[in-house]
């Protein structure tokens, strides 16, 4: 049977919104694995190396602020033709998501903030970016590696699947210490951006662990109030880096956030 000329004509393709997944500190864009796989169903999924991290080999300054990070994510959305779209931020890469919607908030289709906070460090925090930004270019990243690793996930993941641990250590430890110095002295740098968060007017997801060590839940739960009309998940068992912890249901959230989108 002849098959119609309508039939070989492909659809309109539905416009992709963009989904932009920031990593945290000290990682790289392939920590968001389980989300570019996992996701690519709902969204054009974009993970990219921040400056200096990963692959990238863009110059680094001294300290890498949060308002420099927001200026080259800006410059990816451009260059991928993304007029708008869904900022999603890990810790560091939630306060360079903050950063973006500060300045520019009509560029947003939404915000998701997992396991970060809006408010400043105080001078103590201040003092220990410091040391960890001469410990780096002393003493090497796998130093920074081996300390941190116990700070980000949860005594469960640690004892469940210390494959995931491992693969952690190895990723930070490849990092260039330069890197880590430049956004160590740059996130304290940031200031309080409670306030950006009272103002914005797009739908945002607050995601976190039931035990993260470094956010504890207030400092969610303090965004989730600011942010109006907000939703927040709590991934129960989770430690610092709940999407790599437990994929599924951070996947379902966000997925289930997506889908709700106007
Ligand atoms: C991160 O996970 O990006 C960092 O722990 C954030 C921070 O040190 O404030």
């Amino acid at each position: 049977m002849r098959r119609s000329s309508l039939a070989r004509r492909p659809w309109p393709k539905p416009m992709q919104r963009t989904l932009l997944l920031i990593h945290g500190f000290p990682l790289e864009g392939s920590i968001w694995q389980d989300q570019v796989q996992g996701l690519a169903g709902s969204a054009r999924v974009l993970a990219p190396d921040l400056r200096g991290f990963g692959a990238d080999r863009r110059p680094l300054p001294r300290a890498l602020t949060m308002e420099a990070l927001a200026d080259d994510l800006r410059a990816l959305l451009d260059e991928r033709g993304a007029e708008r779209a869904v900022l999603c931020g890990l810790s560091m890469g939630g306060y360079a998501a903050m950063a973006f919607a500060e300045r520019w908030p009509e560029r947003l289709d939404g915000l998701i903030l997992c396991n970060t906070l809006a408010a400043a460090d105080a001078e103590e925090g201040r003092a220990a970016r410091e040391r960890t930004a001469i410990d780096a270019l002393e003493k090497g990243s796998a130093v920074i590696a081996r300390a941190m690793v116990p700070t980000l996930l949860s005594e469960r993941t640690r004892r469940e699947r210390p494959e995931v641990a491992a693969r952690l250590e190895a990723l930070m430890a490849r990092q260039r210490p330069e890197a880590i110095a430049a956004a160590s002295r740059g996130m304290a740098l940031r200031p309080d951006r409670m306030e950006v968060l009272r103002r914005l007017q797009v739908p945002a997801l607050v995601i976190t662990g039931s035990r993260d060590a470094l956010m504890p839940l207030p400092t969610s739960e303090a965004m989730h109030q600011a942010l109006r009309g907000s939703r927040m998940v709590v991934v129960e068992g989770a430690g610092h880096l709940a999407h790599l912890e437990a994929p599924g249901p951070f996947n379902e959230a966000v997925a289930q956030f997506l889908d709700e989108l106007p």
